[in-house]
């Protein structure tokens, strides 16, 4: 089957639904003199300036709540009423910082805001390498003849009508199943690298004969590095040097009869699917709310989209999460404890584990707990969070997800 479509995309690399403990009720009286309520601030660009900037930012700003090690329980409890006590807030400005950069026009970077955030074209994401083209397409793609020089979204097949991993994807990670939206069309999935974690999977170290991409290569790789895979990391300041980046993207396809594409981040694709089978899915919805200091926010950074007419005033921040030590609860909450907040998925990635807990079939619904499985090819080197050197062996890259000991 070959077919046009235009396609839209759903957030980004800041994948989706944040997971909250139920707050607890707020029981402390109001003194009279009550401070006002915190409001958390947007910081718009990762040098400090106020404006929406196309840098990609690095790291978080200031953080001071997280030096409160001591009985520092995730996201649980009552919202933080000061700057210093609000954790998340850097996290959730990097996530938009990184949101409006990535999204920026791939040839407008030097352009200001009003133009590089309207201008229609290929976005900076999209210039990075995708994954097929590190580790080989799938063994049967269809050919498209380029007639028009559109890009091409190749859902590959391993020539006896399974789909494989290779290229574009219709089919999510962990449980295998497709998502299929309101119109009866199913959403798919594109993963792209910046170019430094690129330059580490080809030849980690600079050593060629190690590369991540080939099976070979990652033997030889766990045979000298048997602490495992080590990606390239960030400067320590929000505008340093950026590390890997890993980028994974659903798109819709619309239909200019029932969706309005205006609010979408849109482009015009050849879609090739080899292999292709459909059954039908349950509608979903976001199991977690967004919380509520990600929402506020979400107000700030979207206003200010929105006043220069961005179509990425549409999208939202779901949640950001990172890699900290979390003290249980009370009572105790079965949640994992190595990530903040200690749920989070993309509804439209892992629509079908966002609740699951760590002894869950498929995988935890955390990004971190989960990318915690991942290894290389000998199935207990860590791959350091990332399930692309797994695409060396494609058919089994699913298969390897296991559920907490
Ligand atoms: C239950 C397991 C699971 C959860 C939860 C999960 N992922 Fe993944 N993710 C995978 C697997 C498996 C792949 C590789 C297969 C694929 O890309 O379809 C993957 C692929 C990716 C990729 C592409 C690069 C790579 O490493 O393969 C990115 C980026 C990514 N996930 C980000 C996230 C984020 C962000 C979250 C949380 C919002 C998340 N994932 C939650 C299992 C999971």
């Amino acid at each position: 089957m070959k077919h046009w479509q235009s396609l839209a995309l759903v957030p980004l690399a800041f994948a989706t639904a944040l997971v909250v403990a139920p707050l607890r009720p707020a029981a402390q009286a109001q003194s009279p003199q009550a401070a006002p309520p915190y409001i958390p601030q947007a910081r718009f660009c990762a040098n400090g300036s106020n404006g929406l900037c196309a840098i990609v930012p690095a790291y978080i700003g200031p953080d001071p709540g997280l030096a409160e090690t001591q009985g520092y329980n995730g996201l649980y409890g009552q919202p933080p009423q000061s700057e210093k006590a609000d954790v998340q807030s850097p996290f959730d400005n990097m996530a938009w910082q990184m949101f409006v950069a990535l999204n920026w026009a791939a040839s407008g970077v030097k352009e200001p805001p009003a133009q590089g955030l309207t201008q229609p074209g290929r976005r900076v994401w999209q210039t990075y390498p995708t994954v097929s083209s590190l580790f080989g397409n799938a063994p049967v793609i269809v050919g498209c003849p380029q007639a028009l020089a559109l890009p091409i979204f190749h859902i590959g097949s391993n020539g006896k009508g399974q789909p494989m991993p290779n290229n574009e994807e219709y089919l999510q990670a962990a449980t295998n199943k497709p998502l299929i939206d309101v119109n009866g069309n199913w959403t798919l999935f594109e993963r792209r690298v910046n170019e430094i974690e690129a330059q580490y999977l080809r030849a980690p170290g600079g050593q060629k004969s190690q590369t991540l991409t080939t099976r070979a290569g990652q033997q030889e790789f766990i045979n000298k590095n048997p602490g495992g895979a080590d990606f390239t990391s960030s400067a320590t300041v929000p505008d340093g040097t950026n590390g890997s980046i890993e980028i994974k993207a659903s798109w819709r396809i619309l239909d200019p009869s029932k969706d309005d594409p205006s609010k979408f981040f849109t482009q015009n694709i050849l879609l090739a699917v080899s292999g292709d089978s459909a059954t039908a899915q349950p509608q979903a919805v976001r199991c977690w709310r967004i919380y509520p200091t990600t929402s506020t926010l979400n107000e700030q950074w979207r206003m200010a989209l929105g006043s220069l007419k961005s179509v990425f005033g549409n999208y939202m921040l779901v949640g950001t999460q990172w890699g900290g030590n979390v003290e249980p609860p009370t009572p105790p909450n079965p949640i994992p404890s190595n990530a903040v907040p200690g749920m989070l998925s993309n509804m439209t990635l892992e629509t079908y584990i966002q609740n699951y807990l760590s002894n869950g079939p498929a995988g935890p619904g955390s990004c971190v707990s989960c990318h915690n499985f991942a290894t290389l090819v000998d199935g207990k080197t860590s791959a350091n969070f990332s399930f692309l050197p797994g695409i060396v062996e494609p058919a089994s890259l699913r298969a390897k997800i296991k559920t907490a000991p």
